[in-house]
């Protein structure tokens, strides 16, 4: 049976879990994971930039993320603060435009303007988003665009939801990949990825390398999407007869 030939991803998103393991196998503190996770991220944005991905969406800190031990949580709040000071210059010369996602409202004052001076300083960036959901759930995004079109008094569609949803600057996932093993959703992306190809991997993150990425995105390459319809319609449509 002859399958559409699958055009790479445009926007990709991942759950990057698995950072405590990372740790724990090394007899390593939980945090000595999450600072090897950015390390991670870096090479993965600097992979996707080189493959012409368009957009790459990370999970960095979920709405839940909050029910962890205080100590653990204040330490990816000052990682996420250092890695910004860090890395924010090399975004900005890799020609990578930022976006944070997430509610900002509970954050303190100082993470809030360090989140708005960082997408203030990549916003001419136009190689590839990198959208960063911290503080983030999907059911969050889709309350607070309800929210948002009540509160102006308009109807609530689907068009007008989605655009109204902290992902509305970008089309929806491509393929979600989630490393750590875990075969669910938690909460990520739960409006954007309802055609997304799912893709899970044993990987823990901080060791989700260039190979492991480009074994996503083959089989990515290999799946064929229907979007409802039949796999007949799929093949002709992108079969022109001649
Ligand atoms: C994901 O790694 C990072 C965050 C949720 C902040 P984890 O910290 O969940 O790693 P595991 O799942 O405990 O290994
Ligand atoms: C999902 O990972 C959130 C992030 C990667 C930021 P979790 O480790 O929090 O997910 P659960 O708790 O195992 O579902
Ligand atoms: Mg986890």
């Amino acid at each position: 049976m002859q399958t559409a030939p699958q055009a790479a991803p445009r926007h990709i998103a991942i759950v990057m879990d698995g950072n405590g393991r990372w740790a724990k196998q090394r007899h390593l503190p939980r945090l000595a994971g999450h600072r090897q996770g950015v390390e991670s991220l870096r090479r993965c944005v600097n992979a996707c930039a080189a493959r012409g991905i368009e957009v790459l969406t990370v999970f960095a800190f979920s709405s839940e993320n909050w029910s962890r031990p205080p100590d653990e949580v204040s330490g990816l709040m000052e990682l996420m603060g250092k890695a910004l000071l860090r890395e924010v210059p090399r975004l900005v010369s890799d020609g990578v435009r930022l976006y944070f996602v997430g509610e900002r409202a509970s954050l303190s004052a100082g993470m809030r303007e360090a989140l708005q001076s960082a997408e203030a300083a990549t916003a001419a960036n136009r190689r590839m988003v990198l959208n960063v959901c911290f503080n983030y759930g999907g059911r969050w995004d889709i309350a607070q665009a309800a929210a948002a079109l009540a509160a102006r008094g308009e109807a609530i569609t689907e068009e007008r939801l989605a655009r109204a949803m902290a992902m509305g600057h970008v089309p929806d996932p491509d393929l979600v990949i989630r490393t750590g093993g875990e075969t669910r959703i938690s909460n990520f992306l739960l409006w954007q990825a309802a055609y997304a190809e799912l893709y899970f991997t044993d990987a823990l993150w901080p060791d989700f390398d260039e190979a492991a990425l480009d074994a996503a995105i083959a089989d990515y390459a290999a799946r064929e999407r229907r979007f409802g319809r039949t796999s007949e319609q799929v093949v002709n449509v992108s079969e022109p007869s001649c």
